[in-house]
């Protein structure tokens, strides 16, 4: 395997050639925190919150899709990288339904994690939005809250390796949203409850739901079946 050699944080390292900076770091036992990378299934450098300093390079980079290279330099937790993780998080918090009290995700939830790690507390300084979303409680096994949703795309991934398909980003820009088709709710497309989709969720947007005979009964008549959709975001001026 060919190999190279970089320094992070100072320290030298012989890493596989190919490989990107998380991985080598990872390698190395240091920490960068991801959100959206899940290991072979998706790296889409989407969430930003591995940024990283390379000595040369005019911005800050992804460590999860950014390659490894002979001689590179990485900082991996400089004032200027931490100053940007904190953003991102504040920025994906103002848009978040912060009730995590009552989430089930509550103590599993990475965003809370990293918040907690990072200091940032859910009162922040950008109140560009408030949370909007839709929920669907459709199906048997899971629901869907897309006020917690971060658009990490991982519940997507996730579908696609099941060879499912059934969801994927509808909209554009702020009103990104995630899910089915032409917004169906999951029930009437081809989902086969696999589950995959909540365990790639880093946070409270999909969870199992608890399965009472009224849920059984609701499913078992299409009537009954409830999607519930928010109002619509509330922009600022
Ligand atoms: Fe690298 Fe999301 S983990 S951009």
């Amino acid at each position: 395997m060919d190999m190279v050699n970089i320094k992070i944080n100072g320290m030298s390292y012989e890493v596989a050639a190919g490989s990107t900076i998380l991985e080598a770091a990872r390698e190395a036992g240091i920490d960068i925190p991801t959100l959206c990378f899940l290991k072979d299934i998706n790296q889409i450098g989407a969430c930003r919150m591995c940024m990283v300093e390379v000595k040369g390079a005019r911005s800050l980079v992804a460590a999860c899709v950014y390659p490894v290279n002979e001689g590179m330099e990485v900082f991996t937790n400089t004032p200027k990288v931490q100053k940007s993780r904190k953003m991102t998080l504040e920025m994906l918090l103002s848009v978040h339904d912060k009730k995590c009290l009552s989430c089930k995700r509550s103590g599993t939830c990475e965003l809370q994690k990293l918040c907690n790690d990072m200091g940032i507390s859910d009162e922040n300084r950008f109140e560009g939005a408030v949370p909007a979303g839709k929920k669907d409680y459709s199906t048997l096994h899971l629901e869907r809250d897309n006020a917690k949703c971060i658009l990490c795309r991982r519940c997507v991934a996730a579908c696609q390796q099941q060879h499912v398909a059934v969801i994927g980003a509808n909209n554009r820009g702020f009103d990104t949203e995630i899910g089915c088709a032409f917004e169906q709710p999951l029930s009437y497309v081809s989902c086969v409850s696999c589950g995959q989709c909540i365990n790639a969720c880093p946070t409270g947007a999909l969870t199992e739901k608890d399965c009472t005979q009224d849920v059984i009964d609701a499913i078992n008549d299409p009537d009954k079946i409830v999607i519930v959709q928010t109002a619509p975001a509330v922009r600022a001026a």
